[in-house]
């Protein structure tokens, strides 16, 4: 499978990049960036790990990838600053993003082909990318709240000194403020969270504060995100890659779901090689499937005011 990566010189396509070599499953990792300069560099420090990590094909160059690329991911465009909303970097993204989109449209790309965004504010323009490109919905997928979820259950296990691999919760709705934990179905290896020894609301509250204010943290420490959304972006694209059929909390186009309409955003969705195999509707608190009423609402707001700025 070939994935390009559509901002490959930067923070988080070079991460990306990085934790697809190690994963070892992909065949070719293609940076495509404005910046050739930097995309090469990048490339050539992939390169020179090769020989201990995999055999894969590692490429650098412009949009010209895309047309025979199996996944498209695009994670090219400005950061927010450490006091911005992913939302309020819509109007700086979004003109940048279109013309990401008509590159594509211009070099073409296969039927089957998968659109993988993680630009930011990812759900508002992974709605723009179903809309514009003209794939199937099904075969346009954001990077939704996969990161945050990483971050929750990472975090949990961390003040839990549990192992986080066996920390099972979930975040829906937006890949922003308005994003959702589904505390009801939390699990630690098996066991119900809410059982555990030494958990407490007060804990989940805790923890739940610092998961919301992750980005805008490592923004404000490091410049932004790197190695946990690259490793998150690769979890995506394996899933796709292997035919896996996992669920996973992509970004995609609902029309029905928890009376979500006309809106991308994270649900539990199963995501193979056809791209988006089905979302399911699982049971949640009133108060979660109100919670994500509401992201979807504020999601449908924003993508209202940018089609109006057409
Ligand atoms: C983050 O939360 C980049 O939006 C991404 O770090």
């Amino acid at each position: 499978m070939k994935v390009s990566i559509i901002g490959g010189g930067g923070l988080v396509g070079s991460c990306a990049a990085s934790s697809l070599q190690y994963g070892r499953i992909v065949r070719e990792i293609a940076l495509v960036d404005v910046n050739q300069e930097l995309a090469e560099g990048q490339q050539l420090d992939l390169l020179h790990g090769a020989s201990l990590i995999s055999d894969q094909k590692i490429t650098f160059g412009g949009t010209e990838h895309v047309k025979d690329s199996d996944v498209i991911c695009i994670t090219a465009g400005l950061r927010r600053k450490p006091d911005e909303s992913r939302l309020d970097l819509i109007n700086r993204n979004v003109a940048l993003f279109r013309g990401i989109l008509a590159d594509v449209k211009k070099h073409g790309y296969k039927k089957d082909a998968i659109v993988f965004v993680v630009s930011n504010p990812v759900d508002v323009l992974t709605y723009l990318a179903i809309k514009e490109l003209g794939l199937p919905p099904s075969q346009v997928i954001g990077l939704g709240t996969v990161l945050d979820t990483t971050r929750l259950r990472s975090m949990l296990a961390q003040r839990l000194d549990v192992p986080p691999t066996q920390v099972q919760v979930t975040i829906f709705g937006e890949h922003g403020d308005s994003m959702v934990p589904i505390w009801s179905n939390a699990q630690i290896a098996g066991l119900p969270l809410e059982k555990f020894p030494t958990v407490t609301s007060q804990l989940i509250a805790e923890v739940e504060k610092k998961t919301r204010g992750s980005g805008a943290e490592v923004i404000k420490k490091k410049g932004g995100a790197g190695f946990a959304v690259g490793a998150s972006i690769a979890d995506v694209i394996h899933s796709i890659a292997l035919n896996q059929q996992r669920i996973l909390p992509v970004s995609s186009l609902q029309n029905g779901l928890y009376g979500l309409k006309d809106v991308a955003i994270s649900v539990p969705t199963v995501m193979g090689r056809q791209g988006v195999l089905g979302c399911i509707e699982i049971d949640l608190w009133p108060k979660e499937k109100m919670a994500l009423q509401n992201s979807g609402k504020v999601l449908r707001e924003t993508i209202d005011k940018v089609l109006s700025t057409k």
